[in-house]
């Protein structure tokens, strides 16, 4: 099928890899056995509806969760036999970008893109700033070091955390829903600042995001989760004029107004 196609067409090393992974919590199976690839270098958009899953595969991913069923492999190494070390090991090379970008309130903006490196390297304080302004200058935050949160913007938040998820220059970048509560012109820029980064840094990123279609503009791939099943990976292109079922039904619902011709388009408007 399509998943087997792009996987083709894609000869990048294999970052992270989920094979018939499965999770139940209590009685609810939340993932029934889900198969993701993603490629070095490359950006995966995972999109479904609420409450299908996207953020419990994050969670594999980052093994923060393990998988009742299946492996979750990160750089080839099955996270669950791992230890806490060599765990942590793997997490350092990663970056993370959540929702509410949880900076501390506490610190000031410097500080909080500092923290990973004050807490995961022995590096020195020149080398700290050299790293930090270097994420702010490209964030164009040089000028808020001294702000403290409350002191923002929405977007100069995001923005903040951004800076501190890639502070560690991270080989793989993770963001769940990074844009909630911004509008849709500070949506589009921090979007151009992921793609602006990945295209200087070069990492690989998965992408949870309720953004369609404009995330489809960074996806390499985008996946859709329902039924607690990857119900097909693929270009955005492709899954944009996907015959499967289910991702028909989701374009449909999430862009269809696009397609619609004129005359169902007078309909749709009536
Ligand atoms: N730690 C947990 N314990 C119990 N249930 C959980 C846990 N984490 C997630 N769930 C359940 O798993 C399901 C999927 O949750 P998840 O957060 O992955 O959804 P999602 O696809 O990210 O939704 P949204 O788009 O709203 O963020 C939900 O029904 C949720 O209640
Ligand atoms: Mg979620």
């Amino acid at each position: 099928m399509s998943t087997v196609n792009s996987q083709a067409q894609n000869n990048s090393p294999v970052v992270i890899e989920l094979a018939g992974v499965k999770k139940r919590f209590g009685r609810q199976m939340v993932l029934r056995g889900v198969d993701l690839v993603v490629h070095e270098g490359r950006t995966l958009v995972i999109v479904g509806a609420s409450g299908t899953g996207k953020s419990v595969i994050i969670k594999h991913m980052l093994g923060l969760i393990n998988p009742s069923r299946g492996t979750v492999k990160v750089f080839g190494r099955d996270l669950q036999r791992l230890n806490r070390r060599e765990l942590n090991e793997v997490r350092s090379s990663f970056g993370v970008l959540f929702q509410n970008a949880a900076l501390f309130d506490s610190m000031n903006v410097y500080d909080n893109v500092a923290l990973p490196l004050r807490e995961r390297t022995r590096q020195s304080k020149e080398e700290i700033h050299g790293k930090v302004m270097g994420k702010l200058e490209l964030m164009g935050l040089e000028k808020s070091v001294d702000k403290f949160p409350a002191q923002l913007s929405g977007g100069m938040r995001k923005r903040v955390g951004l800076a501190r998820a890639l502070v560690l220059d991270p080989k793989v970048v993770f963001f769940d829903e990074p844009t909630t509560g911004l509008d849709v012109h500070k949506s589009n820029e921090l979007y151009r600042l992921f793609y602006r980064t990945q295209q200087q840094l070069g990492y690989t990123a998965v992408i949870v995001s309720h953004d369609v279609p404009k995330i489809f503009k960074l996806a390499d791939e985008v996946a859709l989760l329902a039924d607690g099943q990857v119900q097909g990976c693929m270009p955005p292109e492709d899954f944009q004029m996907s015959e499967q079922p289910m991702i028909r039904a989701f374009v449909e619902e999430t862009m269809g107004h696009l397609y619609l011709s004129d005359e169902e388009e007078a309909d749709f408007y009536a």
